[in-house]
Formats: structure tokens, C-alpha cells, sequence
């Protein structure tokens, strides 16, 4: 597959209220999105940091999947995005080499990206994210 960069690292916290300062404040990135995506049930907030971005995750409901994340390990690192070209050719070559998919299907993300999670038992724990701006 085609895997050009580590497109955002993917952190889940209780408040973006809360957490936007330490990242602004401390490390002197700058927010410049915060987007709400309704079918996840999250609010999301992005730093670029490099090529590379931040992605604040907040859920928004308790059926969230970020708010039981958070109940059963905390707030922290969730997830880890490669940016990858050809996306449905990644997934079915991920598949075909015995990885689990959580997407079969490409589904719409944040910042108008197409993404797709990876099922973290098949990768060493890491929920893995693909994703592709098309
Ligand atoms: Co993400």
C-alpha cells in the first residue's frame, strides 16, 4: 500500500475547553479547526504540527465510542492515521493480509477526509485509522 505520512495522532479527552490550553499555551501549537462530527458523536479540534496534525477527540454522547474509552482507560492516545493513497486498496490488501477491519467501507471523517479504522486486536492494540483526502 501507499502510506506517505502520519497524517494526525488521534488523542481522546473529556473537554477540548480543557485540554486546548495545554496545547496552545504550553506546547504553542495553534487550533485552527473544531468540527464537530455527529455520527461518531464527537467534537474534534486539530493542530498542525509538522505535516503531521493533533486530533483532540470530545465525545459528545456517553454512547460515544471516545466517552467509553475514556471510562475504561482514561483520556490519552486513541487512535494513530496514516494518510494513505488509494484507500479502498489499502483496506481490501490490510484484509487480505489477515488484519480485521472495523470499516469495510470508507466513511466520511473530519476536515473532509475519507477514513477507515482498523481493528486494534490485529494490530497490536493500536486503533489505526487510514485515511485519504479525495
Ligand atoms: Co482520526
Amino acid at each position: 500500500m501507499d502510506i506517505s505520512h502520519i497524517e494526525h495522532l488521534g488523542i481522546a479527552v473529556k473537554s477540548l475547553d480543557e485540554a486546548i490550553p495545554y496545547y496552545e499555551n504550553v506546547l504553542g501549537f495553534k487550533c485552527y479547526n473544531i468540527e464537530e462530527v455527529a455520527d461518531q458523536k464527537v467534537r474534534t479540534a486539530f493542530f498542525k504540527v509538522g505535516d503531521t496534525k493533533i486530533e483532540l477527540l470530545e465525545p459528545t454522547s456517553p454512547e460515544s465510542t471516545i466517552a467509553k474509552f475514556i471510562e475504561n482507560r482514561g483520556e490519552g492516545v486513541h487512535h494513530i492515521a496514516f494518510a494513505v493513497k488509494g484507500i479502498e486498496s489499502a483496506l481490501a490488501e490490510a484484509e487480505e493480509k489477515g488484519v480485521r477491519l472495523i470499516d469495510k467501507t470508507p466513511r466520511a471523517g473530519a476536515e473532509g477526509m475519507t477514513i477507515a479504522f482498523l481493528h486494534p486486536k490485529s494490530t497490536q492494540g493500536v486503533l489505526t485509522e487510514f485515511c485519504e483526502k479525495l
